[in-house]
């Protein structure tokens, strides 16, 4: 559990990590490569952690000093995916891609639904069929093969119905190591899918077109060793500039791309927020005495991220007026408008529209985190609010935020984790230093 005591000042410094969505889909793209792979920035997740595990369970070396993680994928031995580790992470399931075009054969548990909605993979699906692949779906399990002396996926055009991150990713991946010329038509143009295509293109991939709509990927025989260092998190850093605006703080952040935070920042202005760009990699938000009301519909990258959404939403609950917020890409994102209501807010929801009425303050109250972004949600929250807040559920923040907690001490923040936790933080403490198998 977390305890927080609001409405303190917070000041200084924080320095942003790796991005965990870059990271995910980085680690599995390793599996393309026989060879080594150094990837440097990597964050200290629960979630990495659990990437690590299944690449190992595949037969990959793995072994992480700081936030440096050296993987060797020569001796691939497995093609199926651990049923109990894949459940626990669904960006997994986009293993499935680089497994298929590495070994002709993958097979790779169904990741079934979240918190925030139902989550299904048909666009993966369809575009590695597209691609040659002979996919079937049983007992939870899809099993997904390309026949033949010398089994390869063959190039394709593919167009997805939505701009899906997941299954751009895969199927950019798989496309890397496949026989001919693939087109990815209406991809995802997220900043994590440009950095997946980078660190392909380190290796000897020869992809184009990576953060527009429309990706080439010429597929090439084989890959190499590389050494590539992950972008920072546009998401983390979302929610750093939100806790100073929520707290009439001023916070300065780095590492930082400022094109990545281009729809966040437009939107905190708007709200009544100063951002300054202090230099190409640090900015510098500065909270107002007063924030109005803005409305804000989340949408594929380059639009408002659906990540950024509840955090947003603490924000406006203390902004003059009402906003208007629509989430568009998930179908049940909206959980901790319940929560926040606990805590005094005033939001009512319509299906996938929430209204926030602003109010002059919010009280601080026990609440439950019921997925990663809406327990950031709370804790920005509960620094603006009046008293003490405590918030169950930390296994949530834990898979997406590096050590949070101590980065918001360190610029005054009053909150502690309350002794249950501790085994939990020595555990994240030892990520550092473990041969993490293989
Ligand atoms: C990635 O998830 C991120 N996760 C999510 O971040 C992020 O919210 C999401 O992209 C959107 O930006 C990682 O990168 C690990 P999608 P992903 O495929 O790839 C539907 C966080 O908080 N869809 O772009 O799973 C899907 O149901 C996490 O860090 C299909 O219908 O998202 C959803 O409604 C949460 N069929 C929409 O597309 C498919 O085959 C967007 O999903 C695939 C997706």
């Amino acid at each position: 559990m977390l305890e927080i005591w609001g409405r303190s000042t917070l000041k200084g410094h924080v320095q942003i990590s790796g991005a965990k969505n870059s990271a995910l889909a980085i680690m599995a793209g390793a599996l393309l490569c026989p060879e080594d792979c150094r990837l440097r920035n990597v964050p200290s997740l629960m979630d990495v952690q659990r990437m690590a595990q299944i690449l190992a369970a595949l037969g990959l070396k793995m072994e992480q000093h700081g936030d440096v993680l050296d993987i060797n994928g020569r001796d691939i031995q497995q093609s199926q995916a651990p049923y109990e580790l894949v459940s626990q992470l669904r960006a997994s399931f986009f293993a499935i891609g680089p497994l298929l075009a590495r070994l002709g054969v993958a097979r790779v548990p169904l990741p079934g639904g979240c918190a925030i909605g139902a989550r299904p993979v048909d666009l993966h699906v369809r575009g590695l069929q597209a691609m040659g692949a002979d996919v079937q779906i049983e007992h939870g399990m899809v099993h997904a093969y390309v026949s033949g002396s010398n089994p390869r996926l063959k190039g394709a055009k593919i167009y997805l119905d939505y701009p899906s991150v997941g299954a751009t990713e895969t199927l950019m991946m798989a496309a890397t190591l496949a026989d001919g010329e693939t087109t990815i038509e209406n991809a995802a143009q997220e900043p994590e899918v440009t950095d997946l295509a980078n660190f392909c293109q380190a290796m000897g991939a020869r992809i184009r077109g990576a953060g527009t709509n429309t990706i080439i990927i010429d597929g090439v025989k084989s890959l190499h060793s590389v050494e590539y260092s992950i972008i920072p998190d546009r998401i983390e850093a979302g929610t750093f500039l939100v806790a100073g605006a929520i707290t009439h703080s001023e916070l300065s952040l780095s590492p930082i791309i400022p094109d990545h935070l281009t729809a966040a920042i437009a939107k905190l202005r708007a709200i009544g927020a100063k951002v300054i760009l202090e230099s190409p990699t640090c900015v510098r938000v500065i909270g107002a005495n007063s924030h109005v009301a803005t409305d804000i519909e989340t949408l594929p990258y380059p639009g408002f991220p659906t990540d950024m959404q509840a955090q947003f939403m603490a924000l406006l609950t203390l902004s003059e007026g009402d906003s208007v917020i629509t989430e568009t890409v998930f179908e049940n994102r909206l959980r901790h408008v319940a929560e926040l209501n606990r805590m005094g807010a005033d939001i009512r929801v319509k299906g996938n529209i929430a209204i926030v009425r602003g109010v002059p303050m919010l009280s601080g109250a026990p609440v439950v985190a019921t997925d990663l972004r809406a327990s950031a949600a709370l804790v920005l929250a509960g620094l603006a609010a009046n008293g003490k807040t405590t918030i169950e559920g930390l296994q949530h923040l834990d898979r997406g935020y590096d050590n949070l907690v101590g980065k918001l001490q360190n610029v005054g923040a009053r909150l502690q984790r309350l002794k249950g936790d501790k085994e939990a933080e020595s555990e994240s403490a030892s990520l550092n230093t473990a041969n993490l198998g293989g």
